[in-house]
């Protein structure tokens, strides 16, 4: 039997990362649409026979989380420190595999912060600059531009926040908004003069363009970037005066570094956690020279971050570029933007309380592609999807099959395979599906995987093993097609795993060999005894469904 042995024996070596969520609120479904999609790809990768570290962290600074402490009467450390429980009780409830999970206020943090803003300095990539900006007099601090409110400079529609208008879509400096008022008292801001430093990116031009010809970026996030750089790369201000929640900048006390400075640098200190656990070598791992892989999965709305500042930092600071930043579009529930009035604007925690995971793991997967576009969650599509592929195909693989392999083999799987040239069918897909999922286009994965199944319950209803059992002398018939059968299941379950992951380990517990290496499948389970199955997966009902959209109204009432 033979499938890609020769993707599998390259063991490569990849550290991954799913974007910081934001140590402020609760994590809902449009999160979660990326950490499942990050966490499908490093569970396929280890289930390669790769090396993968799944880094990730809270991101914890920046003003709204500055007010939003000083609104709750605690300190920020306080709230993120909250936050950080609550975020990894949601991730480890949604089977998420990462190995280490720290926050960008942490010590190593800001010790390779401060690595890279001198790495930076020396090589005259950072300037300094006075700029004017608003300042509320009342609050006696500077505001970022979404805390200016006024009069849309382009079409004058009132109370418009300060860096774009919701009525027209214009965007623009909070400087030019007609009436400006602070969002956080009743003044009317003043400009002030400050002084900032800025990351200049226009030397590093040639070597940012290389960087986005080389493979890192999908095309459409390349067509993007190609319109910034028309023009003379826009120098980047990293800069925040105090009071801030951040790490101030040596030497200058009052000064902040930006929280999109320190933020992705948070993946490294992160990675760095786990160098130290597991005695691997920072260093080498980050160097240039490396063999090792970088991948960034994040959204649409950050592409900026992650393709320009980000390589830029990365390549002043003298380490290795991400190999691939994976980018994806945003989550909409039921055909629409996610709604607090309508119920679909669903808190992770929210979902957990009403449905398992797996389903919506795999109803994910079945629409990711690697492309930009939005993915919609549709609940009756979901509902209907899950019992109907789920349910209705795959689980019933197993369970039409394990009562007569106990009832009448002693628990035994047979000793050969009846339809050798079925099983082979499906280990000749398991290159394409392998392809599949290391593009993430887990959806072209999900459909191969899904047109097989209904194979495998094809073979079952021809050879009609309930039938068989009924006829005198044809045991060992009838436990020969189950074993075909449950074999069939075990290769599609296995491709599945890093989907469904509780999931996977029911079956592989059920049918008592592991799921986790796609490489197990290249020989049957023969002349083995199975265990006792256990119903792997519940129907939805709509009257879940109904008490995830009715939890969703009440949990956010008054938020
Ligand atoms: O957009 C966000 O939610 C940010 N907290 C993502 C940060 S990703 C990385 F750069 F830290
Ligand atoms: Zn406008």
């Amino acid at each position: 039997m033979t499938c890609d042995n020769e993707s599998m024996t390259q063991k490569r070596k990849i550290l991954v990362t799913a974007a910081l969520p934001y140590a402020n609120g609760s994590i809902h479904l449009g999160h979660m649409l990326e950490y499942i999609q990050t966490d499908i790809w490093a569970r396929f990768q280890r289930a390669m026979g790769h090396e993968v570290w799944f880094a990730w962290a809270d991101d914890a600074h920046g003003t709204p989380i500055m007010l939003h402490a000083e609104q709750k009467g605690i300190p920020p450390k306080q709230l993120i420190e909250d936050m950080a429980l609550e975020h990894q009780r949601d991730f480890n409830d949604f089977n998420l595999s990462y190995d280490e999970f720290s926050s960008t206020d942490s010590n190593a943090n800001q010790v390779l912060v401060e690595r890279i803003w001198q790495a930076l300095i020396d090589k005259q990539l950072v300037v300094e600059k006075t700029i004017s900006q608003f300042y509320d007099p009342d609050k006696a601090m500077f505001l970022p531009d979404r805390f200016v409110r006024g009069t849309c400079p382009k079409c004058h529609a009132p109370d418009q926040a300060g860096d774009s208008c919701d009525a027209c879509g214009a965007s623009y400096d909070s400087t030019e908004v007609i009436d400006p008022k602070s969002a956080l008292s009743t003044a009317t801001p003043i400009l002030r003069e400050t002084e900032h430093f800025f990351v200049t990116l226009e030397p590093l031009r040639d070597c940012l363009a290389t960087w986005m010809d080389s493979g890192a970026v999908q095309s459409e996030v390349a067509n993007k970037l190609q319109e910034w750089f028309e023009d003379r790369l826009r120098d980047w201000d990293v800069t925040r005066d105090a009071p801030y929640f951040g790490f101030a900048i040596p030497n200058h006390p009052d000064k902040y570094f930006y929280v999109w400075l320190d933020a992705p640098v948070g993946y490294l200190a992160s990675f760095q956690s786990i160098c130290a656990r597991e005695g691997l070598d920072f260093e080498s791992w980050l160097s240039p020279e490396t063999e090792t892989e970088m991948h960034h999965f994040i959204g649409k709305d950050i592409i900026y971050f992650h393709c320009l500042f980000w390589p830029a930092m990365l390549e002043g600071a003298g380490f290795r570029k991400p190999t691939q930043v994976h980018a994806h579009g945003f989550l909409t529930v039921n055909g629409a933007k996610m709604s607090k009035s309508r119920g679909t604007f669903i808190k992770a925690r929210t979902w957990l309380d009403h449905i398992h995971p797996d389903p919506l793991r795999y109803y994910f997967a079945a629409k990711i592609t690697p492309s930009l576009s939005d993915i919609d969650l549709s609940l009756d599509d979901f509902k209907a999807r899950v019992n109907s592929d789920l349910v209705g195909k795959l689980v019933n693989i197993a369970s039409r099959c394990s009562g007569f392999v106990h009832k009448l083999g002693q628990s035994r799987l047979s000793h050969a395979l009846p339809a050798p040239e079925l099983y082979q069918r499906f280990l000749d897909e398991q290159a394409s599906i392998i392809s599949d999922f290391d593009n993430v286009n887990f959806g072209q994965a999900i459909r191969q995987i899904m047109l097989l199944a209904d194979e495998a319950n094809q073979y079952i209803d021809h050879h009609k093993p309930w039938q068989m059992a009924k006829e005198e002398g044809r045991d060992d018939e009838v436990v020969a097609v189950c074993t075909q059968g449950l074999n069939l299941f075990r290769v599609l379950m296995t491709w599945l795993a890093p989907v469904m992951p509780e999931t996977a380990h029911k079956a592989a517990a059920f049918l008592d060999c592991p799921m986790d290496r796609f490489d197990s499948v290249n020989q049957p389970l023969l002349d083995h005894v199975i265990k006792p199955f256990e119903p792997l997966m519940q129907r939805i009902d709509q009257a879940q469904l109904d008490q995830v959209i009715e939890a969703s109204k009440s949990s956010l009432a008054g938020s």
